[in-house]
């Protein structure tokens, strides 16, 4: 998969998107993250980028040129249509079934606005999507792309080994996951719970699905609501209130 990240700073979202999982996975060739300067494509002689609002008020605004032109660079070299994300507080909420969704896209384009905002008709004009990654404001688009790339990099097949990709199902469930331990046996006077150490992963299953249950009603019972849950499952937790 091919992600392509117009922003006014590269740098930003390159260092943050070259190390772990996800720097691996670039060097192995599954995906691929092209950071490109929006300042590069500027027409102005002195490679301003924005300027201040018509109407009046706080702040500066992306102009629509530049913008333009450093997207459809993108999308001639694509040679077709390639759906482009603006990132602002504006877009619905990205979760786990977007990043999914979005994991089944060859190209994506991901716009990261700076300042008081992006001159209306560049938007109007090439996104596709307007995604929030919560309600909250910040600086620039650049963080909420790179927790975008993340999130939908780790849904592509070969980013994860097989082993660990499956974990996302159970939050796809609509449950969080349960606790987890590893050594030593005993820290700080704590213990792992000796069902983990028993060696009957029927057990150890049937406890950790209880956990996943009880932690969800816990930390997030709006999950719980959406989630599908067995009888079983009901009656457990009507047990352990
Ligand atoms: N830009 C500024 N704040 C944002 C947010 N919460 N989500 C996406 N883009 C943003």
């Amino acid at each position: 998969m091919k992600f392509y990240i117009l922003t006014l700073f590269p740098e930003m979202v390159m260092q943050g998107l070259s190390t772990s999982i996800i720097g691996r996975a670039t060097e192995k060739g599954i995906l691929s993250i092209e950071a490109i300067n929006i300042r590069d494509y500027t027409a102005d002689k002195h490679k301003k980028v924005d300027d201040y609002p018509y109407g009046g008020g706080a702040g500066m605004v992306m102009q629509a040129q530049p913008i333009y032109d450093a997207w459809l660079s993108v999308v001639e070299r694509v040679g077709h249509h390639v759906r482009t994300v603006y990132l602002t507080p504006q877009g619905r909420t990205f979760s786990q079934s977007d990043a999914k969704d979005f994991a089944g896209e060859e190209n994506l384009i991901l716009l990261c606005g700076h300042y008081e905002g992006v001159d209306e008709r560049v938007l109007e004009e090439i996104v596709t999507d307007y995604v929030s990654i919560g309600d909250y404001v910040l600086t620039g688009g650049e963080l909420p792309a790179m927790v975008m790339v993340d999130a939908i990099s780790r849904m592509v097949p070969g980013v994860l080994s097989n082993k660990v990709s499956g974990e996302t199902e159970s939050f796809e469930d609509g449950l969080l996951e349960y606790p987890q331990y590893s050594r030593p046996e005993e820290w700080k006077g704590k213990k792992v719970p000796a069902i983990i150490l028993s060696g009957d992963h029927g057990k150890v299953d049937a406890w950790r699905h209880e956990q996943s249950l009880l932690r969800t009603r816990d930390r997030r019972p709006d999950l719980l609501e959406k989630a599908s849950l067995t009888q079983k499952d009901r009656e457990f937790l009507e047990k352990h209130q």
